[in-house]
């Protein structure tokens, strides 16, 4: 949902060239968010005739950000090699909400034909009509269909209507954000400023990353209190009764080279350091001679007055393709790791004990309960509906599974005894995240179930579990649902053990975890087959996938997989719905895969099996190794290693995330960027 990308290079002298290729390769990191148009804004030469004689170049291109690239180079109106000592740079790779793909449409926006203050943004503005009908009567000049260039209007407007020739780009920018609702990451640039950097959210994801040849002073950045107007702005330096601040701006940067880089996310500084400061709402993060501070209005009670500098534990390598073709490619590979990673030191198989560091305070108010409601959108539901049984079964507690674009439609009730799961690989997905508000706002406990450290899911939680599945960078999420799966498995094991009954289960269940990373790895060694059975699939329209009880959930996220990169119509069907409707599309042409494994739902599955086959349906069925019974029905069949019950969803997707890879590629299409879709959805 957009990625924004900005590099302040101070006292550091960098080519031209050298900073397109730093802003190129942030925007290349986190192309997944978005990618029907890219652009940058830079420095542009130096005029020496003008009282402002510094201007700013804007390049944008509709496409992905390979076509800018491009664009850059054909552009021959800056030389490449002048060397900048302390210049910024913005980036952006947009996926459209207001207005079309297209180079006009495509960020940074403007304020003016001079480019006096441009910006990049990551969100919707919800109020950007009000605020364009009102800057339209001003005489302010809008060129796109976008919300967003609302914003870098309205700070010309404010800088215009100053009262004080003093005053501060982020006295600007907090009077700018004032007034706009919606959700928000912005980095302002400015010819008034040079040199100088500001940026703030509000509900989408920032994070500024600081390279320094020298040690950085302090882990923890003070914040600065201010009310955001000038005058009241000089007089708080002199007042006693604020928190002093004083050293707030020296806290990063006292005069030496520096360089900062602000991302959507950490992959796209990661290559380049590993000290970042999460941003949280409404922080306004300024550089200014190289220095950040970070200012915010008054402060609010129990608010944290500084921001921690913190480590990354990410590597590079870790974001890179390597050998495989696609990023999808390599994430459905790394299960049978990143289903360890998840499990790394919370079980311990010896004693049959799962801890989850996260959640062991909240431990007893969570079984004191009245019911768990899981909360998430896409792949991160299904892991919810997958786990759902087991769940009940394992903490002998009702369980909800919700949409939350649904559960909030239906303005769900909720109570102070409930607790509230909030699945999301990203952290970020606003109908999730908007869910998780509405349940605080109730009183309920909250858990968030996540992977990305620092995300708004993981900071506005009470608690929660991080499934440690690494980035995951293809738009189509595979390895992060296998962790969730084991994530929302291993939460269940906890709750259970000290319930005696339930012991001989969950032995069963530890030992099937712990021989998972095997089992993976032999159903990933049935790639070849299944590349050939996607060769005779990839001309069909439709591929159902039936299935039912614990391979349900497999079902619905299979179909999700196959429509979102082949574009090919797909459906999840409970398979004990079938002779209620959807029976009427089995003929002899309609593909038809069937999930029978050897559980309770067996017999009732080959039910389903025969009501295809005498409809002359040719079934390619996923089954437990050397199933004579119902290979003899099948057309085509995919054998599986048989685990525990509630764990063989987790294999069982793995052929379906495979199937619709190689069906993507041979209908000729971008496996890691469909169309129409990006990785971290930040709108409602
Ligand atoms: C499908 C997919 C999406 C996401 C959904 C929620 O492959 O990736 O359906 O699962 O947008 O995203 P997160 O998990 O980041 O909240």
């Amino acid at each position: 949902m957009c990625g924004i990308f900005a590099y302040l290079n101070y006292r550091v002298p960098r080519t031209r060239k050298e900073i397109f290729e730093t802003l190129v390769k942030g925007l290349l990191r986190l192309e997944y968010r978005g990618y029907d148009s890219a652009g940058v804004a830079v420095d542009g030469p130096k005029k020496t005739s003008n009282d402002l004689n510094n201007t700013i170049c804007l390049i944008k291109k509709k496409g992905k950000v390979k076509a800018l690239d491009e664009e850059i180079y054909q552009k021959d109106l800056l030389d490449l090699d002048e060397e900048l000592c302390t210049h910024l740079g913005l980036a952006h790779t947009r996926w459209a909400t207001h207005g079309e793909p297209s180079a006009l449409n495509s960020h940074p926006h403007r304020s003016d034909k001079n480019n006096e203050f441009v910006v990049i943004h990551n969100g919707i503005i919800t109020n950007y009509k009000e605020l364009k009908k009102y800057l339209v009567t001003k005489g302010y000049e809008f060129e796109s269909d976008t919300d967003t260039e609302v914003i870098p209007k309205l700070i010309k407007y404010v800088y215009d209507n100053r009262e004080d020739d003093r005053v501060t780009f982020s006295t600007l920018v907090e009077r700018v954000i004032k007034q706009l609702e919606g959700a928000f990451a912005l980095v302002f640039k400015s010819r008034h400023y040079p040199g100088e950097a500001v940026s703030t959210r509000r509900g989408s994801p920032l994070l500024i990353g600081v390279r320094s040849e020298h040690e950085l002073p302090t882990e923890h950045i003070p914040v600065q209190y201010n009310s955001g107007h000038v005058k009241e702005e000089v007089q708080e330096k002199n007042s006693h009764n604020k928190p002093d601040c004083s050293n707030a701006i020296n806290s990063v940067g006292d005069g030496r080279a520096v360089e900062y880089y602000f991302a959507s996310d950490a992959s796209a500084i990661i290559e380049h350091t590993n000290k970042v400061l999460y941003l949280e709402d409404d922080d306004v993060a300024v550089v200014k001679g190289g220095q950040l501070s970070i200012h915010r209005m008054n402060r609010q009670a129990g608010e944290d007055p500084v921001r921690a500098v913190q480590t990354l534990q990410m590597e590079l390598q870790q974001i890179m393709k390597g050998n495989f073709e696609a990023f999808m490619q390599k994430e459905i590979f790394e299960q049978p790791e990143s289903v360890v990673n998840t499990m790394r030191g919370r079980i311990c198989f010896n004693t049959n004990t799962v801890i989850l560091g996260g959640l062991k305070d909240h431990l007893k108010e969570i079984k004191r309960c009245r019911r768990l409601i899981m909360i998430g959108c896409g792949t991160s539901f299904h892991a919810a509906v997958a786990t759902r049984q087991i769940l009940e079964e394992l903490t002998e507690l009702p369980v909800m599974v919700e949409l939350a674009s649904d559960f909030l439609d239906r303005n769900t009730p909720v109570f102070r005894d409930d607790v509230c799961f909030f699945i999301s690989q990203s952290g970020e997905t606003a109908d999730t995240l908007m869910a998780l508000r509405y349940c605080k706002d109730r009183g309920a406990l909250t858990v968030g179930i996540t992977n990305t450290v620092g995300s708004s899911i993981c900071r506005e939680t009470d608690c929660g579990v991080h499934i440690n599945a690494g980035p995951e960078i293809g738009v189509a999420s595979t390895k992060a649902y296998t962790s969730q799966f084991v994530a929302l498995i291993m939460f269940g094991l906890m709750m259970s053990e000290d319930r005696l009954s339930l012991q001989k289960r969950r032995m069963e269940i530890i030992h099937g975890l712990k021989v998972l990373p095997e089992l993976i790895k032999k159903v990933l060694s049935l790639d070849e087959k299944i590349k050939i059975i996607a060769n005779e699939l990839y001309q069909q329209k439709s591929l159902l996938v039936m299935g039912r009880g614990y391979n349900y959930a497999t079902c619905l996220e299979g179909a999700l997989k196959i429509k979102e990169i082949t574009y090919m119509h797909s459906e999840g069907i409970l398979a004990g719905e079938l002779k209620h409707g959807p029976l009427a599309l089995i003929d002899k042409h309609m593909p038809v895969i069937m999930i029978i494994m050897r559980d309770s739902c067996y017999t009732k599955c080959q039910n389903a099996l025969q009501q295809v086959t005498a409809r002359s349906g040719r079934p390619i069925i996923l089954c437990c190794q050397e199933d004579s019974e119902v290979t003899k029905n099948a057309y085509q069949t995919i054998e599986l290693p048989q685990t525990v019950d509630c764990l063989q969803g987790i294999l069982s997707v793995i052929p379906l995330q495979l199937m619709s890879f190689h069906l993507a590629v041979l209908r000729g299409f971008d496996v890691d960027c469909p169309r129409n879709l990006a990785k971290s959805v930040t709108v409602e």
